[in-house]
């Protein structure tokens, strides 16, 4: 027993030079293991009298003890070491300014319909959906256009074949949606009013120049009540019109129009100067067609079994990629498709600035020019 004191110093200063743990371990193992140093000690207090046995079982203890913590401490300063260092070599410099020509663009289309939906949402209409492959019924019939309406030939409809049976059913043949409106009907199917919804996304007509492209976008809105008016179609409008464009003021006129699935129907025009062929929104004494609305008609509400004695509402539909347009000075509708990263990166905007009412809608970011 007498050499225990030197062990135990010897023992205690190994630990204290560790440097991993690993070789923590075999310190260890080289003091408490099945052959240890200290372990080897207390088998041997066997041979020793009951009187001495009680004295150095006690000494051994307390030896054991004191290296078990100096052990336990010591493992738990290499690893917190280990660990810093692991997470010093993983450490990503998330100051690091983004390199700008290595940046991506959200396309002016993506940029508009967040606006929009942020300007809409702020007045408490959410989004709605519905599928691009549509058959006739939501397309057309539900929407008061049966079929041989005349209107249905104002849409240059993309027919798909009619399904495997040769089923000749109208209403279950399909057709690309030429509008958004066919999402009032599902929307009315599915929810009972009120209803407040608007309903961005893609649309397709057979048609191709610098302001039409066979696959368009638009933005349906539905609003169904017991008391809605003309009066709150034009208030909604007048406010969507002058956050999406941010003015304080534009002059707005509303025309009579015809829409199977509106009574009565109008055109929504904003007022624009086209001085020296620029053409500049919210001043001068010219107009620009913006949109179609109207207070929903009654066979559109039958159609989805709401009952018009008791409801009414209005709709209106956009298109997106014009609005597009008008806001931030693009000429040809075409281009929108073309996917020419040049143009992207011209009218294209920095990701992350994401619009909102509060926040500004396209004041942060704006077309990166
Ligand atoms: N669906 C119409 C179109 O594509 C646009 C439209 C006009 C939608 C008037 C409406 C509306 O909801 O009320 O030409």
């Amino acid at each position: 027993m007498g050499n225990i004191d030197s062990l135990k110093y010897e023992i205690l200063k190994a630990i204290e030079n560790a440097t991993s743990l690993p070789e923590l371990e075999e310190i260890r193992v080289f003091a408490l293991g099945k052959k240890g140093s200290i372990t080897g000690m207390m088998k041997d207090l066997g041979s020793l009298s009951i009187e001495e046995k009680k004295e150095a079982g006690k000494i051994l203890n307390v030896v054991k003890d004191e290296i078990l913590l100096a052990i336990e401490t010591k493992r738990i300063l290499l690893e917190n070491i280990a660990l810093n260092k692991k997470l010093a070599s993983e450490k990503i410099d998330i100051t690091l300014p983004i390199r700008t020509e290595t940046l991506g663009r959200i396309h002016p289309i993506s940029q508009v319909f967040e606006e929009v939906v942020a300007i809409f949402g702020s007045m408490g209409f959410s989004v709605a959906e519905g599928p691009e492959i549509e058959d006739d019924f939501h397309n057309f019939t539900a929407l008061n256009l049966p079929l041989n309406h005349p209107a249905r030939q104002m849409h240059d409809t993309f027919y798909l074949p009619s399904d495997a049976n040769g089923d000749k059913d109208i209403d279950s043949s399909y057709v690309l949606r030429t509008h958004t409106s066919p999402v009032q009907i599902r929307t009315m199917e599915n929810n009972q009013p009120p209803i407040r919804i608007i309903a961005p996304g893609r649309t397709y007509r057979c048609d191709y120049d610098a302001t039409h492209t066979p696959m368009f976008n638009q933005i349906e809105g539905l609003v169904i009540d017991k008391k809605t008016s003309m009066a709150d179609l034009k208030g909604v409008l007048l406010e969507f019109i002058k956050s999406f464009f941010e003015l304080d003021e534009i002059p707005t006129r509303y025309r009579p129009s015809f829409f199977p699935f509106t009574e009565p129907s109008a055109e929504m025009d904003i007022g624009c100067s086209r001085a020296n062929g620029e053409l500049k929104i919210g001043e001068g004494n010219d107009w620009l067609e913006i949109l179609g609305c109207g207070m929903v008609h009654p066979n559109v509400l039958k159609a989805v079994n709401i009952d018009p004695e008791e409801y009414q509402g209005f709709a209106f539909g956009l298109g997106l990629d014009r609005l597009a347009m008008l806001k931030y000075g693009i000429p040809d509708l075409r281009t929108f498709f073309d996917s020419d990263l040049r143009w992207l990166k011209h009218y294209g905007f920095i990701p992350l600035d994401i619009p909102s009412v509060t926040g500004g809608l396209s004041s942060n970011g704006g077309a990166v020019r």
